[in-house]
């Protein structure tokens, strides 16, 4: 059995909003496992930010558990920047402008009243591929591939078992993208960490996730190694958003774009949450939540999955 670093179990998240509630994460089971990268992709507003919230203890959870190394995140909130590290889509956003690069990757230490800070400042400099000579500059100084460099830095410095990247790559240039990527595993060859991986963007994905969770409306539909997965995705869902993804083979072809919208998230939607977007829709889900089916590596969560592929 694979060792768990992070198991959230049937976790729920919901929120009071005019009109009702949105219940943005709803009974998501799923473990990380060391040295893994998992990614958890799906459409704006499938809660995806959600359940990264809840992970650093930021969104309490109605029901459900989440356990970090064996401790529940509720009871030790104080200890999670040790246990977590946290890259965000904009960096821009993320690190403080008012201070130079050299303080932003130091901080975490001298909060932990961590030793040899400057050696670690350098080590940690040097990991995510940056010169010594940026050290004095203010963010605004740096380019956008550098300063998500610094947020990686920042989010290592103590050296967490975890990092959590919440759509990394998003605000970032193709080309740098890909650099970025690259360093995330390097990164991870080289330590062990595992990467909860956040993301709409299913071409990143690809690359770099060993599993992947697909969420509609806040629940997982799909889940399994990532090469399985998107070489024979199962839930329309699943498929419909691979097929959407413009690929080299298939420039110069329009993209199959996922016809509707996605329900009022305040909606208690009875049977299949997906039924009102979905081709294969059958009698049955309309009334009855679809069971997990397990095939191979993975599961889904459908009553008339998409065909499989040879
Ligand atoms: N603080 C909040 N208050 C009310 N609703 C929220 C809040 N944060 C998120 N939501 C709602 O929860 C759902 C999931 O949002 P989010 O987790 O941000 O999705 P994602 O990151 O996948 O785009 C959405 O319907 C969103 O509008
Ligand atoms: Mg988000």
């Amino acid at each position: 059995m694979p060792e768990a670093v992070l198991e959230v179990n049937d976790a729920v998240v919901e929120f009071h909003v005019p009109g009702g509630v949105i219940r943005a994460v709803d009974g998501v089971s799923f473990q990380l496992n060391v040295g893994e990268t998992l990614a958890i992709v799906g459409e704006s507003g499938c809660g995806k930010t959600t359940l990264a919230k809840a992970i650093l203890g930021l969104e309490p959870l109605k029901s459900g558990s989440i356990v970090l190394r064996g401790e529940p995140v509720s009871q030790n909130l104080k200890g999670l920047a040790e246990r977590v590290g946290m890259v965000w889509q904009d960096p821009y956003a993320s690190l403080d402008p008012r201070w130079r690069i050299k303080r932003a990757i130091e901080e975490p230490l001298r909060i932990h009243h961590r030793k040899n800070v400057d050696e670690r400042l350098e080590e940690l400099t040097n990991e995510v591929g940056l010169d010594s000579s940026l050290h004095n500059r203010f963010p605004h100084q740096l380019s956008g591939g550098q300063r998500q460099r610094v947020a990686i830095a920042r989010a290592l410095a103590l050296r967490p078992p975890i990092v959590l990247c919440d759509e990394p790559t998003a605000a970032l240039d193709l080309s740098i993208r890909a650099q970025i990527l690259n360093l995330l595993k390097e990164i991870q060859a080289k330590h062990q960490v595992s990467f909860l991986y956040i993301s709409h963007d299913l071409t990143t994905v690809r690359f770099i996730a060993d599993r992947t969770i697909v969420m509609y409306l806040g629940r997982i539909v799909e889940a399994g190694e990532t090469k399985q997965l998107f070489a024979n995705p199962r839930h329309p869902y699943t498929r419909a958003l691979i097929d959407s993804v413009p690929t080299l083979e298939k420039i110069g072809v329009m993209p199959k774009v996922l016809p509707g919208e996605i329900p009022d998230p305040r909606l208690r939607i009875t049977g299949c949450r997906f039924r009102s977007r979905c081709s294969n829709r059958i009698e049955k889900c309309v009334t009855v939540d679809p069971p997990p089916t397990s095939e191979d590596s993975r599961v889904y969560f459908c009553h008339n999955p998409a065909a499989k592929r040879a």
